[in-house]
């Protein structure tokens, strides 16, 4: 039988197809756009596909296809325990509270009075989210209880649009400036001041809920472990300048040195309770212990390649090059 690869460029699905080619294990690519997906997985005995938070279609039936499929018995990637929380940080926060995990603490209100409640007796600074979103895009520092209040009110009133054309621009340029990105990426940045995404004009606003989490300050960085089946790695990602945000600032560190093993133990352990295949946890620090931060299955794949080994699940470390998208393509074919 054979493994279903649902391509898309710019996704984990090229090097799924390029590993099973150089492993000569059975392939077949197929469209889940296409109505008769089930038809198309006749032959095969698992679908594999890579879908992205910001592809509006996508998260229009990503989840449901899969889970739809893992019914017959087939094999998923990612699969229920891995997916169905993610992009999704308030999924996230009831799974990591159920479990017992260290997550940052986190407050998620839905209605605008038990907000304002909390927010007349709680402290300041807090941190602001959407629910969903990537590369810190929805994610604000509330300094005082008057700014708090403001995003309350937005949050029960008209929401919030899930594209920024001018910070994403500001974004772009200080990446050109610090060298991790190109004069392409600023023009299209520029553009995008006037069109907005596809995803932001199908998704339309965000409200209905507000989301806070403790501030954890007094980290320049997060530390991102990911786990894959029984192997894990690491690397530790830069705030940016006067900013306490580092996912998506570009800036990355990989020696083994910066990752501490008990956090990559805790990575492993709490991949185990979950039943998940694959997931990347993003940690902060207080007081010396590990925060989760969020979770989520999918990465870039680029940024991940200079890191210079990984540890098996007994913690030992495996020095040299690998591509954790082979790991996943191993976990199809196991029982
Ligand atoms: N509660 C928090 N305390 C301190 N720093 C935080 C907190 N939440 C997020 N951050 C910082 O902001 C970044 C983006 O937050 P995150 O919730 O991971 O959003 P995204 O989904 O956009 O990556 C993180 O990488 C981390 O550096
Ligand atoms: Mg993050």
């Amino acid at each position: 039988m054979k493994i279903a690869i649902h391509h898309t460029k710019g996704t984990f699905s090229a090097r799924w197809i390029a590993y099973c080619k150089q492993e000569q294990i059975p392939y077949k690519i197929v469209d889940c756009y296409k109505n008769d997906i089930m038809q198309q997985l006749h032959d095969c005995s698992a679908l594999m596909w890579h879908y992205h938070h910001a592809s509006a279609t996508s998260t229009l039936f990503a989840k449901q296809l899969m889970y739809a499929v893992a019914a017959t018995g087939k094999k998923i990637f990612p699969d229920f325990n891995t997916a169905w929380h993610f992009d999704d940080k308030v999924g996230q926060k009831y799974l990591l509270e159920a479990i017992g995990a260290p997550l940052v603490p986190s407050f998620v209100f839905y209605t605008k009075p038990a907000a304002l409640d909390w927010i007349s007796t709680t402290g300041f600074p807090k941190v602001f989210k959407l629910r969903g979103g990537s590369s810190s895009d929805n994610v604000y520092l509330v300094k005082s209880r008057q700014h708090a209040i403001r995003l309350v009110n937005k949050a029960f009133g008209k929401g919030f649009k899930h594209y920024h054309g001018w910070s994403n621009f500001k974004e772009r340029v200080r990446k050109y400036k610090n060298g991790i990105s190109s004069v392409y990426e600023v023009f299209k940045g520029f553009i995008r001041i006037f069109y907005t995404t596809d995803f932001a004009k199908m998704a339309g606003r965000e409200k209905g809920y507000a989301y806070f989490q403790e501030f954890i300050d007094n980290n320049d960085c997060d530390i991102r472990i990911i786990v894959v089946g029984d192997k894990a790695f690491a690397i530790k990602r830069m705030v940016r300048e006067n900013d306490f945000r580092a996912s998506g600032s570009g800036s990355i560190l990989y020696d083994k040195n910066f990752f501490e093993i008990n956090t990559v133990k805790l990575a492993f352990d709490i991949t185990i309770v979950l039943k998940a295949q694959c997931l990347a946890y993003d940690f902060v620090y207080k007081n010396g212990k590990p925060l989760i931060i969020e979770i989520s299955y999918g990465f870039a794949r680029e940024a991940y390649d200079p890191c210079e080994g990984y540890w098996d699940k007994e913690l030992n470390w495996h020095a040299g090059k690998f591509v954790p998208q082979n790991w996943m393509v191993e976990l199809m074919l196991s029982r």
